[in-house]
C-alpha cells in the first residue's frame, strides 16, 4: 500500500522551509549571479558529465530561434533554471542538479509502441538527428507557483507522432521516464508511485506549442532538467512536464500520471494553468519570478489561450484545471 505523504513541492517553498534556509538560498542564487561563487552552478560538469566516455550531440547546437514564440518576459538567468529543479528522482528538494550528474544518458534508448503502424526502440541520437530542431522561449509556471522564462531547443511533438504513425484508436500518448535504480536514490522512496509518468491527449500532443525539448539556452539539455529529452507544454502546470523520457506509449486509455496517482485531488490529468482555480492549499492568482522574486499575476492558460483554449471548448464540467 502506498503512503501518502506530502511532499516538497505540494507546498510553496515559503511556507515549507525556514526563512533563514530560504534567504540563504536566495544569497546563494545572487552570488552565482554575481559570479562571486567559484565552483557552482556556472561552472557544473553538465557538457563534460554528457559527453564522457559517449557519443553527444552537443555538434546541434544552437539551433535558430523561431520568432513567432516571443514572450513579454525577461529570461531566467540561465544560472538559476539550471539549479532550481523539480526531478524527484533524485530528492524531493530544489537542489538536485549534483546529484543529477549520476544519471546515465548515453546510450538512451526510445521507445515508440501501442496503437501505431511503426512501433520502435531507437537510439536517442538517431531520434534527435531525423527531428527538426528549433529554439523557442516559453514562459514556464510551476503549480507550486514560481515561473521563469527559458528558450528551449528541440522539436514539436507533432515531428514525433508523424514518425510514429498512429492507428486511429489512439487517443492518448503515455510517456515514461527513465528508472535508473543505481543512479536516481528517490526511486528508494518506495511511497511514490513510480516511474515517473505524464500524458497528453493526441490533439495536445499535436498542438503546435507541444515541445520535446533536447536543449537549454543554446547547449544540449542539462542531466537536472531532464536530458536527453523532456517534454514541454507551457500552457500546463510544470510537473506535466516529464523528463528523460524512454517511452512514449500510444493508448486508447487516459494515463493516470505520477502525481494523480499520488493525489487525485489536488493533482489532474488536465493540469492547464488558471489564476482563479486555488490549488487546495495555496491561490494561483500570482507567480513568483525566480530571476527577482518579483510577484505578478498569473495569467489564464499561461497566456497562451489563443494557441491552447478551442482544445478545451464543450469540456467545461470535467476537472480541468488542476
Ligand atoms: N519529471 C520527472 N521525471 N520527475 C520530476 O520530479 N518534476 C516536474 C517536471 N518533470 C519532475 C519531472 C515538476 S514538478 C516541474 S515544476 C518541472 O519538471 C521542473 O522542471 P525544471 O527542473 O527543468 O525547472
Amino acid at each position: 500500500m502506498l503512503i501518502r505523504r506530502k511532499k516538497g513541492w505540494e507546498i510553496p517553498e515559503r511556507d515549507t522551509t525556514p526563512q533563514s534556509v530560504y534567504q540563504n538560498r536566495r544569497q546563494f542564487l545572487k552570488g552565482i549571479a554575481a559570479g562571486s561563487i567559484g565552483a557552482t552552478a556556472a561552472s557544473l560538469p553538465i557538457s563534460s558529465a554528457l559527453a564522457q566516455g559517449a557519443a553527444s550531440t552537443a555538434d546541434l547546437y544552437p539551433v535558430s530561434r523561431n520568432p513567432a514564440y516571443t514572450v513579454d518576459r525577461e529570461l531566467t538567468e540561465k544560472a538559476k533554471a539550471l539549479t532550481y529543479n523539480n526531478f524527484y528522482e533524485f530528492g524531493s528538494h530544489k537542489s538536485i542538479s549534483q546529484a543529477a550528474q549520476a544519471m546515465n544518458v548515453r546510450p538512451w534508448t526510445v521507445k515508440i509502441d501501442g496503437l501505431v503502424e511503426n512501433p520502435i526502440e531507437i537510439d536517442f541520437e538517431d531520434l534527435v538527428r531525423k527531428m527538426p530542431l528549433e529554439e523557442r522561449v516559453y514562459r514556464f509556471r510551476c503549480v507550486e507557483a514560481w515561473a521563469m522564462t527559458v528558450p528551449w531547443s528541440g522539436f514539436p511533438m507533432k515531428a514525433l507522432v508523424d514518425f510514429a504513425k498512429p492507428l486511429s484508436g489512439a487517443k492518448y500518448v503515455e510517456m515514461e521516464t527513465a528508472s535508473q535504480k543505481d543512479t536516481m536514490p528517490g526511486l528508494r522512496q518506495f511511497w511514490y508511485p513510480w516511474p515517473y509518468i505524464e500524458g497528453l491527449t493526441m490533439a495536445e500532443a499535436t498542438n503546435e506549442l507541444t515541445m520535446i525539448a533536447t536543449g537549454i539556452y543554446g547547449e544540449e539539455l542539462p542531466k537536472q532538467n531532464g536530458a536527453p529529452l523532456r517534454l514541454v507544454t507551457p500552457w500546463k502546470y510544470g510537473f506535466k512536464n516529464i523528463k528523460s523520457i524512454v517511452r512514449f506509449t500510444f493508448t486508447d486509455q487516459r494515463p493516470k500520471s505520477f502525481w494523480e496517482d499520488i493525489n487525485s485531488d489536488e493533482y489532474g490529468f488536465w493540469a492547464n494553468v488558471n489564476p482563479e482555480v486555488p490549488h487546495p492549499r495555496w491561490s494561483q492568482a500570482h507567480e513568483r519570478l525566480l530571476n527577482n522574486g518579483e510577484s505578478v499575476p498569473t495569467r489564464i492558460y499561461n497566456g497562451y489561450g489563443d494557441y491552447v483554449a478551442d482544445m478545451y471548448k464543450g469540456m467545461e464540467n470535467e476537472k480541468l484545471f488542476m
